[in-house]
């Protein structure tokens, strides 16, 4: 039996930046991890092969729409898939690599199989090879993640009718995807297989795409991904999907009621949500709380009803994104070695990865009406920026929200080139408490993207520069 200060379940981002924090603050620190290698959901077949097949596809699609623009001709240029895949495989292996580097720098004991709770401070492992181990912790921290959720009706065969982890490995390229679900993995994915010559067509329950984005943001996604060539199908729901010979049938009707239609597909992206993952994890044996569907109940200092035990991560309530695990991860190991453990949760950044991105912080303009809260708009469209001129990337706004009357920063949404970067500015202003007038003030590297952030903060109190 191995006795440790803190065991960790779990390798992903959450899991294994607890673990190498535990370690830094000195603690004995183990982390198990079942799939075989590190990283989790977000390295193995989440955030980085699909970024990895975003970037890809987009020079794929530059090359063959973008280039001839700016006076390049290429020929002939033709899309290799397996290379492309090889290339999305090797650029995971060498992170999920680099995660046991940093286990061994941090002198962390990388425990390989599947744990399950014994008692409050036991944890079984089985192993690959079937044999089972012991790991005893003074402290546990669940960082067991989540999985693909489906519907009634649809069955992921992770072959025809995939989730999000079939579809970064399809072996030819769709004739026609149908994407259940217009969230963030399908509007993504969907993205990689359009460029790379799918038809896609997205069925999306709700009356808009990605639920959660500022609604103005929305509209102008939904219209740019249309231009792109994507059918879009709001208001809409799948009824079931079925294979014949000749490809699979998938029943759509109106959400609210009315005639149901047929659309036949090759392939079927199941994206829908994501569920808490904690089989055979054993949170019954300890009586560890958890919700109707399923996440792991904590306080606000991750602190599950069973003292000894904290949960991070997907696995507990809050958006499901890499960075919001590793930031609960570190909190909660400091919060075990007798530190403070703090997570900002009005400021943590969401981005959509495809082109143009789509980046926010804060609150909606839909959040500020609902609260009752007096706001002030400011909107630069990266139509009027000259970097995004040069690069062709006009598409898109910078839009900020402000107190009416404290000007303080409530939330910024942009959608344009970059967006994902061009955020990071906006979370930091938040952290620090900025004034709108505070962005406006300060100076911005000509030319960049990022200007418009300062035109957009100007244009709170009017004073817009460039427009
Ligand atoms: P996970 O990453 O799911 O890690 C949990 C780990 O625990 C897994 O490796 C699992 O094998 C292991 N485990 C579970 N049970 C046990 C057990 N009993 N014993 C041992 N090990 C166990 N987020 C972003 O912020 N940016 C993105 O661009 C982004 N892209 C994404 C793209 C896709 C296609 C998907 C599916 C997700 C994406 N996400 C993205 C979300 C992100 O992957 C998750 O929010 C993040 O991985 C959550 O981290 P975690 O550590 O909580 O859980
Ligand atoms: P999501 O919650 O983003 O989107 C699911 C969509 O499916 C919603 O629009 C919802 O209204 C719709 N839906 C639900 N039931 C439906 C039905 N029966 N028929 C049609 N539509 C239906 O979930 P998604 O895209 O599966 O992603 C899961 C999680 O992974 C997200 O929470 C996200 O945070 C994370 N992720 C993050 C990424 C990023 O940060 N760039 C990339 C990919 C995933």
């Amino acid at each position: 039996m191995s006795e440790y200060d803190v065991v960790v379940i779990g390798g992903g981002p959450g899991g294994y930046i607890a673990a190498i924090r535990a370690a830094q603050n000195g603690l004995k620190t183990a982390c198990i991890e079942g799939r075989g290698t590190l990283g989790g959901t977000c390295t193995n077949v989440g955030c980085i092969p699909s970024k990895a097949l975003l970037h890809a596809s987009e020079m794929f699609d530059d090359a063959n729409h973008s280039f001839a623009k700016i006076g390049i001709k290429v020929g002939g240029v033709e899309l290799d898939l397996p290379a492309m895949m090889a290339y999305k495989d090797d650029t995971v292996k060498g992170l999920t690599r680099g995660i046991e580097f940093l286990f061994k720098k941090n002198k962390i004991d990388y425990v390989k199989g599947w744990g399950t709770f014994k008692d409050k401070n036991t944890i079984e492992v089985k192993a690959p090879d079937g044999s089972t181990s012991t790991v005893t912790g003074k402290s546990i921290v669940i960082a067991t993640g989540s999985e693909p959720a489906s519907i009634p009706g649809v069955t992921i065969d992770e072959n025809r009718i995939v989730s999000s982890t079939g579809a970064i490995a399809l072996g030819e390229v769709p004739k026609h995807l149908v994407v259940i679900g217009g969230g963030v993995i399908g509007l993504e994915l969907g993205s990689v297989w359009q460029r790379l010559g799918s038809k896609v067509t997205v069925v999306e329950f709700l009356d808009r795409i990605v639920p959660g984005v500022d609604d103005e943001v929305a509209k102008e996604f939904d219209k740019i991904l249309r231009k792109q060539g994507f059918v879009i199908k709001t208001g809409t729901k799948v009824t079931k999907v079925e294979q014949t010979n000749a490809g699979l049938k998938v029943s759509v009707e109106p959400a609210k009621g009315g005639d149901a239609e047929v659309l036949e597909a090759d392939y079927v992206l199941v994206s829908v949500g994501r569920k808490a993952y904690t089989d055979g994890l054993g949170l019954d044996v300890v009586g560890v709380k958890a919700t109707d569907r399923g996440l792991v109940i904590t306080d606000d200092h991750w602190r599950t009803n069973v003292p000894g035990i904290y949960a991070i991560g997907d696995v507990i309530a809050g958006p499901m994104l890499a960075h919001k695990a590793e930031e609960e991860g570190a909190a909660v190991a400091d919060l075990i070695a007798g530190k403070v453990g703090h997570v900002n949760y009005n400021a943590i950044p969401g981005v959509i990865y495809t082109s143009p991105e789509v980046a926010s912080v804060g609150k909606t303009e839909e959040e500020l009406k609902k609260d009752g809260i007096e706001y002030k708009v400011g909107k630069f469209p990266f139509m009027a920026n000259a970097k995004a001129k040069v690069g062709l990337h006009t598409e898109g706004f910078v839009k900020i929200l402000a107190d009416s009357r404290t000007d303080r920063v409530l939330g910024v949404h942009i959608i344009g080139a970059d967006a994902g970067n061009l955020i990071a500015e906006a979370v930091l202003a938040m952290e620090f408490d900025a004034s709108a007038e505070d962005i406006a003030m300060t100076c911005h590297a000509h030319p960049t993207l990022s200007e418009s952030m300062k035109e957009a903060a100007l244009g709170v109190s009017g004073r817009t520069l460039n427009f």
